[in-house]
């Protein structure tokens, strides 16, 4: 059997549009449209392909869209400086500040200046307690479009056993939390865990992000489980997943990479940008 690909570019294109339209009746209605600001530090490759990408999304949702790129000798105290400036501008509904930071900025410092409810990428600790809590709140955008993707596999994600790889503060804790939220049985393993592949062969759900190409093992999955691989990890063979590709062979369905989990994070981005705007319009 080969595993249904969970084609996450379409998903992605389809919230895209959602959220255009919303945007378009936020915008008659605020006479105004929703913003967002992102702010880069530095010149790292990486970053600039993806602040470019979250630039032309914004403008392609019909958002309007701030870009901030700061020199990499930049002092904490100057990009503190500017989230103050941001969180205090009423056309600003969102604010990015795109990681990593240069290593003289401490991002815990930065992160928390940012106003909670223009935390468009839900990293704020008053975020991660509203998710953790069940309160309404901004969720970080790559946990939550796999959950969608999930979702729209499982319409009824309660009771099944899901196994979280990797325990990062952006993607395996609130992974972890967005699918207890729906009721599943969550285990998180990670570094010291002592037997990952016995977790992993229970799940009838496995997320993988722990950032090591072909990490998981297609022994480890049980057969026709869900496989949700958020990796993205550069190789000299271009790029691949966290899930050994052969995994497909014994996966119900999985998401490739690229062209899988991917996609969704900046269609996310957007949906949390309008979220934020239409809650601070009240
Ligand atoms: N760097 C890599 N991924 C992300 C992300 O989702 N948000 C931010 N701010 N920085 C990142």
């Amino acid at each position: 059997m080969t595993a249904r690909l969970i084609d996450g570019k379409a998903f992605a294109a389809q919230l895209r549009g959602r959220v255009a339209t919303a945007a378009a009746a936020f915008t008659e209605q605020a006479g105004r449209k929703p913003g967002l600001a992102v702010v880069l530090v530095g010149e790292d490759p990486a970053s600039s392909v993806y602040v470019r990408s979250k630039g032309k999304a914004t403008l392609a949702a019909g958002m309007e869209s701030f870009e901030h790129r700061l020199s990499a000798d930049v002092s904490e105290a100057e990009l503190i400086a500017l989230v103050d400036r941001l969180n205090a501008d009423e056309t600003v509904d969102g604010i990015l500040v795109q990681l990593p930071l240069p290593k003289h900025i401490d991002e815990r410092a930065v992160i928390t200046r940012i106003d909670p409810d223009k935390d468009v990428d839900g990293f704020h600790p008053v975020n991660a307690g509203r998710l953790a809590t069940g309160l309404d709140g901004l969720v970080p955008c790559t946990p939550l479009g796999c959950l969608m993707l999930l979702q729209d596999i499982h319409p009824h994600l309660a009771g099944l056993e899901a196994v979280v790889i990797g325990r990062s503060n952006i993607v395996g804790k609130p992974m972890a939390a967005l699918l207890l939220q729906q009721s599943c049985t969550v285990t998180t393993v990670h570094s010291r865990t002592r037997d990952v592949m016995g977790h992993v062969r229970q799940a009838d759900i496995v997320v993988a992000a722990v950032g090591i190409p072909g990490f998981v093992q297609p022994e480890w999955i049980k057969p026709g489980a869900t496989v949700i691989d958020v990796g993205i990890n550069r190789t000299g063979d271009g790029l691949v997943g966290d899930v050994d590709p052969r995994a497909v062979e014994v996966a119900g369905a999985i998401t490739p990479v690229p062209g899988g989990v991917g996609p969704m994070t900046i269609a996310v981005l957007m949906r949390n940008t309008l979220v934020a705007a239409g809650r601070r319009a009240g």
